[in-house]
């Protein structure tokens, strides 16, 4: 039976500042952001939006009723959840009106855990071939004002619909999975902003990602030449270039170097949405690129900690049919800010005490956002 990816789309807030203009309130040349990491604007939420509220977004792109009426299990997978206990999973499916003979969970593992919650997935429609599942990744990725880090943030959901026969991407049952200790990116439950050792977490993606690869092509006897893109986390764009660099040029597999660029147009425009960036990378893919139905597809999944994965797929016949096509309709409709706005919605915090926090949505055009907080209860919209 073939499992896979029958539906994908993406929501990114509807503000972005420009990294030109980062860089100059930073006192940094502006080539630094945009050639060294690869990154031209970056997605800011505004209060109104959360992690719940952003995957109920992305859900609610790809979703139709008879979706709904067949999904028995939902993931969300983020490492910007909101509650120890509840999870976003269960508002998202009560948002969304899914049958409520699902099941329904949070997943964590930094910027793998979609990853995860994709290959749960695939077990789960092996076993009940009939259902299927909807699998989010969303993510806000905070680092903090004037850090190192902060030229790679970024907000965002991503949503796929994983089922038998699937009309996009069939996922192989051939993925290498590599685990190890280390402390590279890391947000402790006390602080809202990620704790970093950049250039430890560049090196540690690296490492993963030659790993992973080597294991991938050694287990499978296979090599660089069956694939026509490699698609990966893209927690800026150059570090998914400097990670293909690190095992081929230009040279001798041009298309993988044309299929790349393809795959960070999105993201460059976005940022890093953690979790979902490698299916962000994905999206992009599809959409900018030309890519043959039945063309190899490898995608390499980290989550600093750290976790590491390369997995694979082929696209299916008429896959472009399936695709969403209002992404660049929403993306165009965003709102450009000042740095000095981004830094004051930076640094807007919903309350902690228990009391009762009314939102301004005037300016809310999303579907699904934040009203209130009452109670230590978030309440949204629907
Ligand atoms: P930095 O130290 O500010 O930057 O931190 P740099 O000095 O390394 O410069 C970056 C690049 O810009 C370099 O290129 C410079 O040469 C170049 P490279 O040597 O890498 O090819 N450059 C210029 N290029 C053109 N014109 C110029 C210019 N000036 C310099 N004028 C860093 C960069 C990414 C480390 C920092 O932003 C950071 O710490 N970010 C957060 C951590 C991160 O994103 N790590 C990625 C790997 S870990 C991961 O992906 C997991 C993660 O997503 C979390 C999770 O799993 O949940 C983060």
């Amino acid at each position: 039976m073939n499992i896979g990816i029958d539906k994908i789309g993406f929501y990114s807030p509807q503000h972005y500042i420009e990294m030109s203009e980062l860089a100059k309130a930073r006192n940094t040349e502006p080539n630094k952001y945009i050639i060294g990491l690869g990154l031209e604007r970056m997605a800011i939420p505004p209060i109104t939006q959360d992690t719940t509220s952003m995957a109920a977004n992305a859900a609610a792109i790809i979703l139709d009723e008879n979706d709904k009426k067949s999904i028995d299990l939902v993931i969300v997978a983020t490492e910007s959840g909101t509650d120890f206990s509840k999870s976003i999973a269960t508002s998202v499916h009560t948002m969304l009106d899914i049958n409520p003979y699902a099941r329904s969970i949070e997943m964590k593992q930094a910027c793998y855990s979609a990853t995860a919650g994709i290959q749960l997935a695939k077990g789960h429609i092996a076993l009940h071939p009939d259902s299927k599942a909807l699998v989010i990744a969303s993510d806000i990725s905070r680092y903090g004002l004037n850090t190192g880090g902060e030229p790679t943030q970024g907000a965002g959901a991503v949503a796929i619909l994983v089922s038998k026969d699937p009309k996009i991407l069939t996922l192989n049952n051939d993925e290498v999975y590599f685990t190890d200790d280390v402390l590279d990116f890391w947000r402790p439950s006390y602080s809202d902003v990620a704790f970093v050792d950049g250039k430890y977490s560049n090196e540690q993606y690296q490492r993963f990602f030659n790993e992973t690869l080597k294991r991938y092509l050694d287990v499978n006897d296979a090599s660089l030449e069956d694939f026509a893109a490699l698609n990966f986390h893209i927690p800026y764009s150059k570090m998914g270039k400097k990670a293909l660099m690190s095992v081929t040029n230009e040279e001798q597999h041009p298309l993988l170097f044309k299929n790349f660029e393809d795959s960070t147009y999105y993201n460059k425009r976005v940022g890093n949405i953690y979790t979902g960036s490698l299916y962000l990378s994905l999206i992009s893919l599809l959409e900018k690129g030309n890519l043959e139905a039945g063309s190899k597809l490898g995608l390499f999944s980290y989550g600093s900690g750290a976790v590491g994965e390369f997995f694979t797929g082929n696209l299916v016949e008429g896959y472009k049919d399936a695709l969403v096509t209002n992404h660049e309709a929403m993306m165009n409709n965003r709102k450009q800010i000042s740095i000095p706005e981004y830094e004051r919605m930076f640094n807007m915090k919903l309350i902690e005490d228990g009391g009762h926090q009314i939102l301004d949505t005037s300016k809310e055009t999303s579907e699904f956002y934040l009203t209130e907080v009452k109670h230590n209860e978030r309440i949204y919209n629907k």
